[in-house]
């Protein structure tokens, strides 16, 4: 109650004094983003196309015409994709250009406009004295209330903030490129950054639709750039130190761990100057990491990666991307633990020292890497002591101090807690037996059995094997008494993304009727399974996907889903009961709108509509899934096959035979062991024990 009362007089005083204290991010109204660069334009693109008045500011007309100019080029490419959900203009019409620079000074318009903005980031280049100079005037200006944010990766936000009288609301945002596609957002504490603070920014990092993650120490290179750096300096010191070549690591990247892209490849992609210099600088502020000589070379080169036309790889044109061949089966004699390990001793120091939680740590690598998994399963698969061995052996070869290995790892061998194998690690699992089929992994923690899409570089797009180790995998399953319930799902950033297109070129009319027809069989099975089936939904859920995704009883999605039925953009309809089962779990109109304009929706869409039951953050969707999953695994089975068959045979037919199914099923169960056991047990006052007898 004194709390309470407390912060209404604090609050009453300042709004007295016309300076009313930000308390929520429902005060935020207008942004400033100052810089109009690769990331400023993206970002002043996210605030304006969720909702917010944004201010864009830079040294010129002709780079900020230059900005819009991509912007609008940007949100027509999301609207074709049918990911927008206002036109063009409108969210256009909320960005206004500022020239923040005259002849070295500041102009008065930006001062007016910083005095109207409530929030406002930069994305200028990465110099202190530029951004120290920069702040002091946003702190001159901008209302008291104001929050500054800095989108800086390299520079410390303690220093940045020193240059204000308001350190508390001085923060920084990291987004990733491009930042309207990137789901992560780095939320980075400096060494006076108010919790408030803190929680307004995540708060609005929401509002813009990203995930964020809060780094709650000020260290170089956050979470995601710290675990990239090890990631690729070790990739290259494997080919420096003669172990492996560049398309081996890159193959074994690509396909023994499943990530989006070679390490290589992603340096080429992304700029090798970007990655040296960044890596360079959180080296300068004191992280421990001897960076391996074959980027300095390219770099001294100005053997920049895709963008020069040459970098590890070689392109056709500079700017011209085509992307490396690399042979799946190049990289089997890469040790791939080898490759981690550096990375894995990364987090393990991030969570030591309480920069970054589990949780937010493996968020961070999957939406910032696209890595399949996060590192700290990596870890737990590949044996926290192998893990520390492979770390004493690299130390051993090179005297490298940097990769003794973290005291948490040796404490975790220590205690035992050596990951999966061990049933505890940075997690705690329940013991699983794995079978990796060609197209699917299917993971036995009975009594659930997750089905996982593995296919991650082709966003498991579904073909002729996928299906048939799919239909084949529910039969055996289906005859498995210690599994309960089945679980469906994606292993990377997919459930999937539909059938695999790449099939359809030159199929014959009646071929393409065969494999609907087939695909529908195996959707078919799903719905009328014996046993309840759930599908995790934990990206992209599009055509195909999410064909088989309305067929299980349940649908449960990560934030980061996206869900649609594209067909009509191929010229064609959907063809695994799409027309049939979206609009009975939607209504006709609006099943008809999804499939008519191909429209892609956000998970949060998909729950208002009913399409999906229930939308939980990346990182929780595996433990949600699985603690509904058991609660549904200690029902009698037979009443709930009954149960299930009752609702679904009764949709399709009419009341009097639903009813008639429902009262057979119902006299059948007196037949049981399970309701003998349950009627006991409730007399008894336990819980039952039900058998599926
Ligand atoms: N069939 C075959 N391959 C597919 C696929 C599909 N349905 N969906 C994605 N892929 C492949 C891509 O071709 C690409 O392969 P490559 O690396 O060998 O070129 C890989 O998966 C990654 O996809 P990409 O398009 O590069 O990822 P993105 O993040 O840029 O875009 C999507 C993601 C989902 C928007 C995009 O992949 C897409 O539109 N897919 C097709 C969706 C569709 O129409 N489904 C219905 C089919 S009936």
């Amino acid at each position: 109650m004194g709390l309470i009362f407390n912060f209404f007089i604090h609050k009453l005083d300042n709004s007295e004094k016309g300076e009313c204290l930000m308390v929520s991010v429902e005060d935020i109204k207008t942004i400033t983003v100052v810089g109009a660069g690769t990331m400023g334009h993206g970002i002043a693109e996210v605030a304006a196309m969720s909702g917010f008045k944004v201010y864009l500011a830079d040294i010129s007309d002709d780079i900020l015409n230059n900005a819009l100019g991509k912007i609008k080029w940007s949100l027509s490419k999301l609207s074709e994709k049918g990911q927008l959900r206002e036109s063009v203009e409108t969210i256009m019409s909320r960005i206004t250009p500022v020239v923040n620079l005259k002849d070295g000074n500041y102009t008065e318009e930006f001062a007016k406009v910083i005095s109207q903005s409530d929030f406002i980031i930069e994305a200028i280049p990465e110099r202190i004295d530029l951004k120290q100079q920069l702040f002091k005037f946003l702190d001159q200006h901008a209302p008291k209330h104001a929050i500054l944010a800095t989108n800086t990766s390299s520079l410390p936000i303690s220093e940045i903030a020193a240059a204000t009288g308001r350190p508390e609301k001085v923060v920084g945002m990291h987004f990733f490129n491009p930042p309207p596609l990137m789901p992560l957002v780095e939320i980075i504490k400096g060494d006076k950054t108010s919790d408030e603070t803190v929680s307004v920014v995540y708060d609005l990092a929401k509002k813009f639709g990203k995930q964020p993650v809060v780094v709650k120490k000020d260290v170089p290179g956050f979470i995601v750039n710290r675990i990239l750096g090890r990631f690729l300096n070790e990739a290259c010191w494997m080919v420096a130190r003669g172990k492996a070549s560049i398309i081996e690591v890159d193959s074994a990247v690509r396909y023994k761990l499943g990530f989006p892209m070679g390490a290589f490849e992603l340096a080429d992609y992304s700029g090798i100057d970007v990655f040296y210099l960044v890596f360079t600088a959180m080296v300068q502020r004191g992280m421990k990491m001897t960076g391996c000589p074959l980027f300095k070379e390219k770099f001294d080169k100005k053997e920049y990666g895709m963008k020069t036309g040459k970098g590890f790889y070689e392109y056709p044109a500079p700017g011209k991307y085509v992307r490396p061949n690399i042979p799946k089966d190049a990289g089997e004699k890469v040790d791939v633990v080898m490759l981690m390990a550096p990375a894995i001793n990364e987090a393990a120091w991030l969570l030591e020292n309480d920069v970054a939680t589990m949780d937010d740590i493996d968020k961070a690598v999957m939406l910032g890497l696209g890595w399949p998994k996060g590192v700290f399963e990596y870890a737990d698969e590949f044996g926290i002591d192998t893990v520390v061995n492979a770390l004493k052996k690299l130390k051993e070869e090179t005297g490298f101090e940097e990769y003794e290995p973290n005291k948490l790892l040796v404490k975790m061998v220590q205690e035992g807690r050596l990951g999966r194998k061990a049933g505890k690690g940075f997690r705690e699992y329940r013991p699983v037996e794995e079978i990796a089929k060609e197209t699917l992994l299917i993971r036995l923690e009975k009594p659930i059995a997750w089905i996982i899409f593995n296919r991650p570089d082709k966003l498991n797009a579904i073909n002729d094997k996928l299906l048939k180790e799919l239909s084949e995998t529910l039969d055996e399953l289906e005859l498995n008494d210690e599994i309960r319930v089945v679980v469906l799902t994606g292993a990377g950033r997919a459930f999937s993304a539909g059938a695999d297109v790449s099939s359809f070129v030159g199929i014959t009319p009646i071929k393409a009727a065969i494999f609907s027809r087939k695909f529908q069989e195996v959707n078919l099975k799903i719905e009328y399974y014996t046993k309840p089936v759930i599908a995790a939904l934990n990206g992209y859920t599009l055509g195909g996907g999410l064909e088989i995704a309305m067929s299980a009883d349940f649908r449960i999605a990560s934030e980061t889903a996206v869900l649609g039925q594209p067909e009509i953009k191929l010229g064609i309809i959907p063809g695994a009961g799409g027309t049939q089962r979206l609009a009975r779990l939607i209504g006709r109109s609006k099943a008809k709108e999804l499939i008519f304009t191909g429209d892609y929706i956000p998970a949060s869409e998909a729950l208002k509509l009913g399409l999906v039951d229930k939308v939980v953050p990346p990182e929780k969707l595996e433990d949600e899934v699985r603690s509904f999953a058991l609660k549904l695994a200690e029902m009698p089975p037979l009443a709930v096959m009954l149960a299930k068959y009752a609702i679904n045979y009764g949709l399709e037919t009419n009341i009097w035979a639903g009813l008639a199914i429902e009262s057979s099923g119902f006299g059948l169960l007196f037949s049981t062991e399970d309701m003998a056991e349950g009627v006991t047990a409730f007399l008894e006052k336990r819980k039952p024990k039900f058998k599926g007898k």
